[in-house]
């Protein structure tokens, strides 16, 4: 049974039970930042256990594209160690939501297993969890598994989720107790049944696991159960596939043997059972598809992660011999494999291929030069000798070597390294960078009073309190005038820069002073620090100010900002879902936008989503601001950050056909944006591009100088704006016919010129010429050519030229046919070429070449005759 239809036979199997087929969801987990990747088939369903989200039926089933490789569940080191172990893998899972419970569960697991997919019977075993009788009792009275088969696992084996037979997706969500099924495959394969001390061997692999999801785990550890009990359910496609067709380890399953010899022909291995091969087989199916789902190789996070798997499988082709780049050319074998499932694969090819190459291309510059600063240091180590931290450090900031990879090779070599001074190495750097970064002002300052209170989404001016002064980092009493200081106030208008936006400028006015506001950042969580400088009088702790925010300033900003959330959304629609927002400025003049993509922008993308947005500011839409619950303004469908922090209570923010979370300030309706333009888009990373646009008065501004800039090209071409470019291609090509004109005249003179040469020949025996002649003001391409001209008008000759342009001589030799078999151009050419510390070839009638040392031309030249007169005879 090929593994494309095991997966058909158990979708269809429990569509014929009542479940509903789901679609996979996607690897990175939607607005789930307790998760780093989709680890089960359970995932996409994980609020409809705690009861948070209905669906339109009870039961489902699906097959889940899964990543263990990062967080709780990490398989990435067991990779090319065991025979099961993947980074990418498919989860096939049956799931009921409140429905059916245990009984069922392991009936219709157990009616499969044993009827649709014939396996026998006194193969499996299973377990339960230690105090589960219900489920022992169904497995030995109603589905007739004797009792020696059957075993009993408490949850004391700390951290190891996957045996100890109680499972949880991760550190908080829905968990409960399990019952796994595992497959004998004989006494042939080493390893001992669940619970025994040889269990991590080969021989009895778990194939499904049944979890009777019964509660919900918080970050505190309390167990609150759910409003009905479920089932989720989890075999492992690759798994499975290895029992049905009959080998001991899923990489000899169809699939993984064809990705095996693809993995073999690009990495030129004959070897089909190096182990090197099974990781770069199964990496390039975790790859791909994190690509597939927006991931991006970088140095955070999922990017992080995926990096790490690149550069393992990379390491990999490196150790079977690979200098090159080759991991992206499996992607079409992958695709060929398993594009038929996962349509993404066809589709995306050429984009995954650009991704993976470009990191290949990144890491290996460095690959090379790191294992040689690691050999050496592994050469350099006692036996049994741990590598230092400080080389784990010079290797993953120097080479790009992620800890993992360098643990990985010492492994090979069972040699321990040193995480602790790894980690030391790299906090002392951290320290470092700080030291040397610049600090702002409101850094470092201790406050103690209370929060501030911002009003200044709805004012821009009042009357406010003074509650602290500092001055170069000090707390002091009052400031006079001309000193710079920062200022906390207990209520301000003036927003803090944060997410993205800057910080308000404007005045602060007492009776008798008056202190200039240049910019507002937060001292801690909820305090704002105005930074500036008394202009008048002096301020005092206690002091009673009106406050002014810059009006023009703000209005500006905040045009810039509601317009960045109309481009984001926007740039979804014009690009795709994988956009993701990396990060953005937003200040008076521009809005500076960082987001996941590939490829650089075309000018119709760009116009098109000039396009959306514009229509959203026309559209005039008042614009609105709500605080809601995060998971009620995430069901909604804001679009959340991942690795953002959100409190419980978050500000919703609706402008235009646009939903997000935000704390930033807005316009009131999106007609006062005004006209909005992109004006740069670039790449700032690999797979990370930037546009910057602009609103209001500044687009105006840049029309008007765009304009004039036309106007004045205009002007110096005699015509209007419109006959620019008319105007543009006919001076083109005039220019075109004049370099025609030119390249005759050229031609001509180097015509006369060798009419000139030809009196230059000296009389060889016979009716043969010898013409050796260095040449002034020839361009070294016309050399051949007068080479050709000059054996035609001499008939029978030897002719060597030479030119001397920017310190190089370039010469060119030719042989007329009659005197080839004694002379050849080649070996003349080698032989004046050599005395000029330079080379060249060519045939035995004309080659060419050249050298650097042109003091020795004369010499070379005069050398030439005797040489063609020995030849000659
Ligand atoms: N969610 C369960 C697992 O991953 C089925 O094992």
């Amino acid at each position: 049974m090929k593994t494309s239809e095991i997966r058909q036979k158990f979708l269809s199997f429990f569509e014929s039970k009542g479940h509903q087929i789901v679609a996979s969801s996607s690897l990175v987990p939607g607005n789930d930042p307790t998760l780093l990747f989709t680890n089960a088939g359970m995932v996409q369903f994980k609020d409809v256990f705690t009861g948070k989200e209905q669906r339109p039926y009870l039961r489902a089933t699906s097959s889940q594209r899964c990543v263990r490789a990062g967080g709780k569940h990490n398989d990435l080191e067991n990779v090319g160690y065991t025979a099961r172990h993947h980074t990418f893998f498919e989860m096939l899972g049956n799931f009921s939501f409140g429905d059916y419970f245990k009984r069922d569960a392991i009936a219709y697991a157990w009616e499969l297993l044993t009827q649709v997919y014939k396996l026998p019977a006194d193969k499996l075993w299973v377990t339960v969890y230690a105090e589960d009788d219900e489920a022992y009792n169904i497995w030995a009275n109603e589905m007739g598994v004797p009792q020696e088969r059957i075993i009993r696992i408490g949850d004391n084996k700390g951290g190891r989720y996957s045996s100890d037979n109680f499972w949880q997706m991760a550190d908080t969500g829905p968990c409960g107790p399990c019952s796994e099924i595992f497959y004998d495959h004989g006494p042939d394969v080493w390893g001992g049944p669940p619970g025994s001390p040889e269990e991590d061997g080969d021989r009895y692999i778990e194939v499904w696991n049944l979890v009777f999801m019964q509660f919900e785990r918080s970050a505190d550890g309390t167990m609150t159960p759910l409003p009905k009990p479920c089932v989720d359910t989890g075999m492992g496609l690759e798994r499975i596939a290895a029992v049905l067709q009959h080998v001991h380890s899923n990489y000899e399953i169809d699939l993984f043997e064809a990705l095996i010899a693809a993995a073999a022909r690009v990495t030129n291995t004959q070897d089909l059972s190096n182990n090197s091969l099974k990781v770069i087989a199964d990496h390039i199916r975790a790859c791909s598809f994190l690509v597939i789902d927006g991931v991006i190789p970088s140095n955070e996070g999922r990017g992080y992660v995926l990096r790490r798997i690149i550069r393992r499988a990379l390491r990999h082709g490196h150790k079977l011999g690979q200098t090159g780049v080759f991991f992206h050319q499996l992607v079409k074998d992958l695709a060929a494999q398993m594009g038929q499932a996962y349509p993404e694969l066809i589709t995306q090819q050429s984009r995954i291929e650009q991704v993976l190459l470009q990191e290949e291309e990144r890491f290996s510059e460095t690959l090379e030069n790191g294992m040689r600063i690691l050999e050496q240091a592994l050469e350099e180590l006692p036996k049994n000798g741990t590598l230092d931290g400080k080389t784990l450090f010079t290797l993953y900031d120097t080479y790009g070597f992620p800890v993992d990879l360098t643990a990985d090779i010492c492994r090979e070599r069972s040699v321990e390294v040193d995480l602790d001074g790894f980690e030391k190495a790299m906090e002392q750097q951290r320290a470092t960078a700080r030291a040397a970064g610049k600090f702002k002002a409101v850094e470092g300052l201790t406050y103690s009073g209370a929060a501030t209170r911002f009003d200044g989404y709805e004012r821009l001016s009042g009357s406010s309190k003074v509650t602290g002064l500092y001055v170069d980092g000090t707390a002091v009493d009052s400031v006079p005038v001309g000193q710079e200081a920062v200022v906390v106030l207990d209520t301000t208008p003036f927003y803090a820069e944060s997410g993205g936006q800057v910080g308000d400028a404007g005045q602060l006015f007492t009776p008798v002073a008056q202190f200039y506001v240049s910019d507002t950042q937060k001292i801690a969580a909820q305090v704002f620090g105005h930074q500036g400088k008394v202009m008048q009088g002096v301020l005092r702790v206690g002091d009673e100010v009106q406050t002014q925010v810059d009006e023009a300033r703000r209005a500006r900003i905040i045009r810039n900002h509601s317009a960045t959330h109309l481009m984001h959304k926007a740039l979804h629609q014009v690009l795709g879902e994988h956009v993701q927002q990396r990060g953005s400025l937003v200040d008076a003049d521009k809005t500076r936008f960082d987001f996941t993509h590939d490829a650089p922008m075309t000018a119709e993308q760009i116009a098109q989503v000039e396009e959306i947005v514009n229509a959203q500011v026309l559209a005039n839409q008042p614009v609105q601001a709500q605080l809601m619950s995060f998971d009620d303004a995430v069901a909604g469908g804001a679009m959340a950050l991942f690795g953002e922090k959100y409190g419980d209570e978050v500000r919703v923010l609706d402008i235009g056909f646009s939903r997000e979370l935000c704390g930033g300030t807005h316009v009131a309706a999106t007609g006062d944006i005004g006209l909005f333009k992109i004006v740069a888009e670039s790449g700032v990373a690999a797979g990370i591009r930037r546009v910057e646009a602009i609103t209001g008065e500044n687009s105006l501004h840049w029309v008007q100088h765009n304009q004039q800039l036309l106007q004045q090209v205009a002007h110096s071409l005699r015509t209007a704006p419109e006959g620019v470019v008319g105007r543009i291609t006919a001076l083109q090509a005039q220019l075109k016919e004049l370099e025609r004109e030119r390249e005759q005249l050229q031609s001509k003179l180097a015509n006369a010129a060798g009419q000139d040469l030809v009196s230059q020949a000296i009389a060889l025996n016979g009716n043969s010429h010898l013409l050796v002649a260095t040449l002034t003001g020839t361009d070294p391409k016309a050399l051949r050519t007068m080479a050709d001209q000059l054996k035609d008008k001499l008939g029978s000759a030897v002719v060597v030229l030479s030119v001397v342009v920017d310190d190089k001589v370039s010469l060119v030799c030719g042989v007329t046919k009659d005197l080839t078999d004694k002379v050849k151009a080649g070996e003349l050419l080698s032989f004046v070429a050599h005395q000029l510390g330079g080379k060249g070839g060519g045939r035995p009638d004309m080659a060419m070449g050249g050298g650097t040392d042109v003091h020795a031309l004369p010499q070379a030249n005069a050398s030439v005759q005797a040489w063609v007169v020995e030849k000659l005879g």
